[in-house]
């Protein structure tokens, strides 16, 4: 076969039970499609041909990211054929059977997007009735599902005639995916295309099959009244939420199922959101996240600048106490160097005395960069030696005002602020008798130094602490807040009627018993919500329109 109609045939992508599918070119509108044929042993019954067309037309009208447009239905030389997008990826069953088990984020990706799939045709009145994986299509980056094969593949229950036929169709397919309504022959609707998604899933999460049986009458039997393997047994760790999604979907009875495609993808997308990342949710004040820091760091502040304050002060006093101690045995050392040299100029006229060797000390002492001035003045008053060498033979002028920090014995030591130092007076004794007095300025300089790399010190380990704290603060609160939202936006949900979902953990902690409590109040109450909320059909049967899946 190279042409049908207006196609043109390229390759043959695969075959069904009924049908073959093709790689083909629409010659007219130069577009590359899929084509699928009604084999040849079904050509001769036109009313198959017939009904292959019929449900595809009526799928024809579904545009949905997550759905295989149908472009075109026709019939060539007694070949009926459906024109659609081709789909680039794989098929579910050969995705899961080169990988095996997927990742539970991935199936709740994949799930979400064919909940909504199936939710948005069913609200237009199309029912898939054969989900199943080969009719899942999985791109080649894993991440998008397109379902294949709205009402194509199976031959509609509306006709009892056909189910023979249409069980030995489903024999040379694969049944396995059959809702229990299915099996047994009964009408199906909305709800059986969400059994048949639960068993998908199954598969999905656990890599088997949820109903094994070889023979169509076993498997029939298993679908209508047995039990699948508990998810749990293959795996483990599936979180309980996605396990519990999977259940409800394979309640044997439709009602107790999800009521519609929309609230499984509601189940589904809370269950990806607490696998991923979650978004900051609207809240009034401040956020715990914010608000914890900022405490934790208010009071570390407080405390840290309480002690950095004692720890100052208290090292200010032990360097100032060190200086008085050093300067006044300085003050000494000169004072009993000049003693005898003053005790001697003193009993001599003025032109004899000689004071060059006191003069020559005063030079190298005030070497030391720590003194400021030295100033020595005889008994009488006047300047006889000094660093400053202006000051000789002029009257000894004491510095006036100077706060007074020791005094002993006629000596002094007074605080020199306005030159930055300490000032040191000390009388020149001799043999009980008073021959002058010797005035010492240090400089502050090393002593604010010491001070000032020890402030510096403390204040660096105290942003140090605070930054450490604040990081506390935020991972403790993060930790904190996560449960709490997720536990928050489930009781949000159960306040607006929702319950078909439970909060999937692993936690041994206070949390985690939260959770478990609200899980089991959801259990508990689900079913007397389920009462209220569910429909009856006969107050839909008089809507005109098709029935909403809801
Ligand atoms: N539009 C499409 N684009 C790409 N591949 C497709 C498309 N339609 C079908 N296929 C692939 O072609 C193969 C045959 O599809 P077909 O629907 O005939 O059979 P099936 O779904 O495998 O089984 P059954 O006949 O039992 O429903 C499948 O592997 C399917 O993934
Ligand atoms: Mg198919």
């Amino acid at each position: 076969m190279t042409m049908l109609g207006r196609y043109r045939i390229d390759a043959r992508i695969g075959e069904g039970a009924m049908a073959e599918v093709f790689r083909a070119h629409d010659t007219q509108i130069d577009r590359v499609v899929a084509i699928k044929a009604l084999k040849a042993e079904y050509r001769r019954d036109p009313e198959i041909g017939r009904r292959f067309l019929r449900e595809a037309t009526a799928a024809g009208t579904l545009s949905h990211a997550n759905i295989a447009t149908i472009y075109d239905v026709g019939e060539t030389d007694g070949v009926a054929y459906i024109a659609m997008e081709l789909v680039a990826g794989k098929p579910l069953d050969e995705v899961l059977k080169a990988q095996g088990r997927m990742p539970y984020e991935r199936v709740l990706a994949l799930g979400v997007q064919m909940a909504n799939a199936l939710a948005y045709a069913h609200a237009r009145g199309i029912v898939h009735r054969d989900v199943k994986p080969s009719n899942i299509l999985i791109s080649e980056d894993g991440l998008t599902a397109k379902l294949l094969d709205f009402g194509v593949a199976r031959i509609g229950d509306a006709d009892p005639g056909q189910l023979v036929r249409t069980q030995i169709g489903q024999m040379i397919g694969t049944p396995r995916y059959m809702s229990p309504e299915q099996a047994l022959g009964l009408p199906v609707d909305h709800r059986s295309d969400l059994f048949s998604l639960g068993i998908v899933l199954y598969e999905m999460v656990t890599g088997k099959a949820a109903f094994s049986g070889a023979g169509l009458a076993t498997l029939v039997l298993q679908i209508a009244q047995a039990q699948p393997e508990p998810v749990e047994r293959s795996a483990a760790d599936c979180p309980k939420g996605l396990r519990f999604i999977i259940e409800k979907l394979l309640a044997k009875k439709p009602e107790q199922r999800f009521a519609s495609g929309e609230q499984l993808c509601l189940a589904l997308r809370r269950e990806l959101d607490a696998t991923t990342a979650e978004k900051p949710p609207r809240r009034r004040g401040l956020a715990l996240r914010v608000k914890l820091p900022l405490v934790l760091v208010a009071t570390t502040a407080l405390a840290l600048a309480a002690s950095v304050a004692t720890v100052l002060d208290r090292q200010d006093r032990a360097l100032e106490h060190m200086a008085v101690v050093s300067g006044s045995s300085i003050t000494a050392f000169i004072t009993s160097n000049a003693a005898v040299l003053a005790a001697d100029n003193a009993g001599l006229p003025p032109d004899q005395q000689d004071w060059a060797p006191l003069q020559a000390f005063v030079d190298t002492a005030a070497q030391d960069t720590g003194v400021r001035r030295l100033v020595v003045a005889d008994a009488t008053g006047v300047v006889r030696a000094a660093s400053d060498r202006s000051l000789i033979g002029l009257p000894y002028a004491p510095a006036a005002a100077e706060a007074p920090i020791a005094s002993a014995d006629g000596s002094t030591v007074t605080d020199a602020a306005g030159d930055a130092g300490f000032r040191f007076v000390r009388p020149i004794r001799y043999a009980g008798a008073n021959f002058g007095k010797v005035d010492l300025l240090l400089r502050r300089a090393t002593l604010d130094a010491a001070a000032d790399s020890a402030r510096n010190l403390l204040f660096a380990l105290s942003a140090f602490v605070m930054a450490v704290v604040l990081l506390i603060g935020w991972l403790s609160a993060s930790l904190i807040t996560r449960p709490i939202r997720r536990l928050r936006r489930a009781l949000e949900d159960a306040a607006e009627g929702n319950l078909s979902f439970r909060i999937s953990h692993n936690r041994n902690d206070e949390f985690g018993g939260a959770f478990d409590a609200f899980n089991r109040a959801a259990a508990a109450l689900e079913p007397q919500l389920g009462v209220i909320t569910e429909p009856a059909p006969s107050q839909t049967a008089t809507l005109i329109a098709p029935r909403r899946a809801a």
